[in-house]
């Protein structure tokens, strides 16, 4: 399947690391200039070579997206360099643990600005060249929106809103014929859960008995898995899929998990 995301302009936050780097690698290959927007301008240039090294085309902006000046800035810099936007990926985010009861209400409201508030400002300013450009988002998500983890409450919220925005924005926005559609995450091996597990007292333990409560196939999600639909969701291909809230996560939230090692 030909994508047509030849020479489509599309931000990827966070696109250093993890999902948002192994979907600025997909969309290369499908032909695409990923825009790499991230906090840390040297790790945000290792994706940028990686990928021409592999003849792929991709920029890079530096950004800390928890400042809502520089999610404009970030914006203005892309439409600098090109002159369009067709795509935005909302992806950066951190599950950082800020519960009920070890949480206050400074730590709360920085969480949102770290998983949610960007997620608006990236769509907000970007919203001019997407109406010029017809383009779509796609919002990366977490399954706590709908599972729940405990001790996270402001990551759960943001990603609750971060649902809720995707059906809200396919509303509004289907007057210019722009698609939102998000894709929600479970389990998927990033640096970010190397991080997190490593912090666990038996590391392999824990995630033996993660996957193995993951129905197909027993194990974890790729960044590349998450990446290979993102692309398609962006595509024109998928013209006629809007407001979707679709799991990439190997059966995690829906199927009985009691089942998983049946
Ligand atoms: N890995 C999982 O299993 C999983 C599960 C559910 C949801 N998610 C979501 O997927 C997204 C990506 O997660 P990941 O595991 O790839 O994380 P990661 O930490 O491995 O990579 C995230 C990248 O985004 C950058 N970043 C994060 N916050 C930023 C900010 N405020 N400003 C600029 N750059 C920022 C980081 O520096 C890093 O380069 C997150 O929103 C996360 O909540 C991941």
């Amino acid at each position: 399947m030909n994508l047509q995301l030849n020479n489509k302009v599309i931000i990827v936050t966070g696109g250093a690391k993890g999902i948002g780097e192994g979907i600025c690698k997909v969309l290369a290959d499908e032909g695409a200039i990923p825009v790499v927007v991230g906090r840390n301008a040297a790790d945000n240039e290792v994706v940028v070579s990686a990928i021409a090294a592999t003849g792929g085309k991709a920029f890079q902006v530096a950004a800390e997206l928890s400042e809502p000046e520089e999610c404009k800035k970030a914006v203005e810099a892309v439409v600098a360099q090109f002159g369009r936007i067709d795509g935005l990926v909302n992806n950066a985010g951190v599950n950082d643990g800020v519960g009920l009861e070890n949480g206050t209400y400074e730590a709360f409201m920085k969480s949102l600005h770290k998983n949610v508030v960007h997620y608006y400002l990236m769509a907000h300013y970007a919203l001019p060249e997407l109406k010029k450009s017809k383009g779509s988002i796609l919002n990366i998500t977490s399954k706590t929106a709908e599972t729940g983890q405990g001790n996270t409450s402001a990551y759960a919220a943001a990603n609750g809103g971060r649902n809720a925005l995707t059906r809200e924005w396919a509303v509004e926005l289907l007057k210019y014929g722009i698609r939102v559609n998000a894709i929600v995450v479970a389990e998927c091996w990033t640096p970010a859960y190397d991080t997190w597990i490593k912090t666990l007292s038996n590391p392999d333990e824990k995630l033996k008995e993660i996957t193995s409560k993951i129905p197909l196939e027993n194990r974890m999600t790729t960044s590349e898995e998450i990446a290979n639909a993102t692309a398609f969701l962006l595509s024109s291909k998928s013209s006629h899929t809007t407001g979707q809230i679709i799991h990439v996560d190997g059966g995690y939230v829906h199927l009985d998990r009691a089942l998983a090692n049946a």
